[in-house]
C-alpha cells in the first residue's frame, strides 16, 4: 500500500520503485516508528482529533504491532512497502481498519523520520558506551595483572625510553575515555524533538510539542521547523565520534600487530583471535587485530560520505537526506563489534615479560638518564647531550650496552662519570623516578588503575 498516488495517473516504473525504496534498510526504525505513532496518537487526541476511545484502539494496535515485530526486525526487510512508514500503517490499517487511517493527520514522513532516527541514535549511543564501557574495565583488568612489567617505549617506532606494558594499556584507556565523553555530548545535544515539525512549516494541529518531546525521552522541541526535518548533524556528529574512536582501535590494533610479530615477541595473542594460513602451516596471523585496523576505513568512509551528501543540500527535506541510514547503521554496527573484538583480544592476550625487558634494555634506551646524571654533576644539558652521543657512538662500536661500559671507558668522554653511574643506567629506578601524574612510574600507575577502577564502577 502507497501512502499517496491520488494525483497519479501511472504506477512507478518497478526500476524506479526499487531504487527509491527504503524499506530494505529502514525496517531497523520499525520499533521507534511505533514508538514516535503512540505519542503521535495522544499529541492528536489532546488536539480534538481523536476521541478517546480511538486514541486506545490505536496505541493497543500499535502496541501490539511492536510485540509482533520485535521478535523479528529483519521479516519486515522482505516486504513491499515503500519505507517503515508506509509499513507501519498498513500493518495498523490492517489492525483497526479506517481509524488507522486517521493516525497520519498533522505528521508528515518527514519529521516521522527525523524523529525515528534521533530515537534509534539515542539508543545507539546507549549501546556504544556499554561496549567502550566494557573494553575500558578489560583493559584496566590486563594493565592491572601486569603491573611494573617493563616494555619498550618508542617515538618514530624508535625505540626511544623504557615504559611498563601497564602505562601503556592505561594510554588507551584515556583514548576510549575521551570517545566515551565525546559521545555522551553528542546524545544530549541530539535531545531535541522534530516531531509536530510536519512537512517542513510546522503542524497546523495544536499539540503541546515540549510535552510530546518528554513523553519520547527528549529534553525538549526543536525550535524551528525547517531545521527540525533537515537537520541531520547528529547523523554526522556520531559518525565523527565513530571515526574517531576508530581511529584509536586502529592505532590499538597497528601497536599490537607489531608487539605480535616475529620480530618482536613482545606479546602473544589468543588462538580465540588469529586464524592460519592454508599453506603456510606455521602462521598465526593477527585476522581479528587487521580487520579492526581495516574497518577504520569503512567508518571513515562512512563520515565522508554523509558530510558530502548533506553539503549545499537546500532547506528543508529532501530525499538526498534517505541516504543517511545505511551508512550510519553500518557504522554503529562496525563501531560496535570493533570495540567487542579489542575486548575479546585482551582477554587472552599473554606477555612475554624477558622479550620486552631485552628491547627496552637495548637500543640505548637509558642515554637520556645518562644525560640526566652528567647534569646533577654539573654539566650543562647540551653539554651532556653531546658527551652521550659521543658514548652511545662508542658503544655501537663495541656492540655494549651503557650499563656494560667501564668506569675507566666513560671517564674517556667525561672526567664527572664515576661508579654511581650505574644505578641511573638501571630500568627500574629510570621508571621509578618518573613519579608524576601521568608518569610512567609503577606507583603512579597503581594509583591510576586505582582511581580508574572506582571511577568505571561508579559511572
Ligand atoms: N524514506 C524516507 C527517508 O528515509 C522517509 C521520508 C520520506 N519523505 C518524503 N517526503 N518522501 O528519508
Amino acid at each position: 500500500m502507497a501512502l499517496w498516488g491520488g494525483r497519479f495517473t501511472q504506477g512507478p516504473d518497478q526500476r524506479f520503485k526499487d531504487y527509491n525504496d527504503s524499506l530494505k534498510f529502514d525496517y531497523r526504525l520499525a520499533l521507534e516508528d511505533i514508538e514516535g505513532s503512540i505519542a503521535w496518537a495522544d499529541a492528536i487526541y489532546s488536539a480534538g482529533v481523536l476521541t478517546e476511545q480511538e486514541n486506545k484502539d490505536l496505541k493497543k494496535a500499535l502496541e501490539e504491532l511492536y510485540e509482533e515485530v520485535s521478535e523479528n526486525l529483519d521479516e519486515i526487510a522482505k516486504c513491499d512497502d515503500e519505507d517503515i512508514h508506509s509499513y507501519v500503517e498498513r500493518r495498523l490499517i490492517e489492525k483497526v481498519g479506517n481509524l488507522g487511517k486517521k493516525l497520519h493527520t498533522g505528521r508528515s514522513r518527514n519529521d516521522q523520520v527525523a524523529v525515528d532516527l534521533k530515537l534509534w541514535c539515542m539508543k545507539a549511543c546507549d549501546h556504544v558506551l556499554s561496549s567502550i564501557d566494557k573494553l575500558q574495565k578489560q583493559l584496566l583488568k590486563v594493565a592491572d595483572e601486569n603491573q611494573g612489567s617493563i616494555f619498550p617505549g618508542y617515538t618514530h617506532l624508535q625505540r626511544a625510553q623504557p615504559v611498563t606494558f601497564t602505562h601503556w594499556i592505561l594510554a588507551y584507556i584515556q583514548m576510549f575515555e575521551r570517545d566515551y565523553l565525546r559521545l555522551i555530548n553528542a546524545k544530549e545535544l541530539l535531545s531535541t524533538c522534530p516531531l509536530g515539525s510536519a512537512a517542513l512549516a510546522g503542524t497546523a494541529y495544536n499539540i503541546d510539542r515540549d510535552a510530546l518531546a518528554q513523553a519520547l525521552g527528549f529534553k525538549c522541541a526543536t525550535r524551528n521547523s525547517l531545521d527540525g526535518v533537515s537537520d541531520r548533524d547528529h547523523v554526522m556528529e556520531l559518525l565523527s565520534c565513530a571515526s574517531i574512536s576508530m581511529v584509536h582501535l586502529s592505532r590499538l590494533a597497528e601497536d599490537l600487530i607489531i608487539y605480535n610479530s616475529g620480530e618482536a615477541k613482545f606479546v602473544e595473542l589468543s588462538d580465540k583471535v588469529t586464524s592460519g594460513s592454508s599453506l603456510m602451516p606455521q602462521k598465526k596471523n593477527p585476522d581479528a587485530l587487521e580487520l579492526i585496523r581495516g574497518k577504520c576505513g569503512r567508518v571513515v568512509g562512512a563520515l565522508t560520505g554523509m558530510l558530502v551528501t548533506t553539503k549545499a543540500l537546500p532547506l528543508a527535506y529532501d530525499k538526498d537526506l534517505q541516504e543517511d541510514k545505511e551508512r550510519l547503521f553500518d557504522a554503529i554496527d562496525t563501531w560496535i563489534d570493533s570495540l567487542d573484538m579489542a575486548a575479546l583480544v585482551f582477554e587472552g592476550i599473554k606477555l612475554n615479560k624477558q622479550n620486552a625487558i631485552d628491547a627496552a634494555k637495548g637500543g640505548y634506551s637509558n642515554a637520556t638518564e645518562l644525560a640526566d646524571y652528567l647534569v646533577s654533576k654539573n654539566v650543562p644539558f647540551r653539554e651532556a647531550h653531546s658527551i652521550v652521543g659521543r658514548i652511545v657512538l662508542y658503544a655501537i662500536s663495541k656492540d655494549k650496552a651503557l650499563e656494560d661500559l667501564s668506569v675507566a671507558e666513560f671517564k674517556e668522554y667525561s672526567e664527572v662519570i664515576s661508579d654511581d653511574v650505574y644505578p641511573c643506567l638501571q630500568l627500574e629506578n629510570i621508571l621509578a623516578k618518573r613519579d608524576i601524574i601521568g608518569g610512567v612510574a609503577p606507583a603512579q600507575s597503581a594509583q591510576e588503575i586505582k582511581r580508574m577502577k572506582e571511577y568505571l564502577e561508579n559511572r
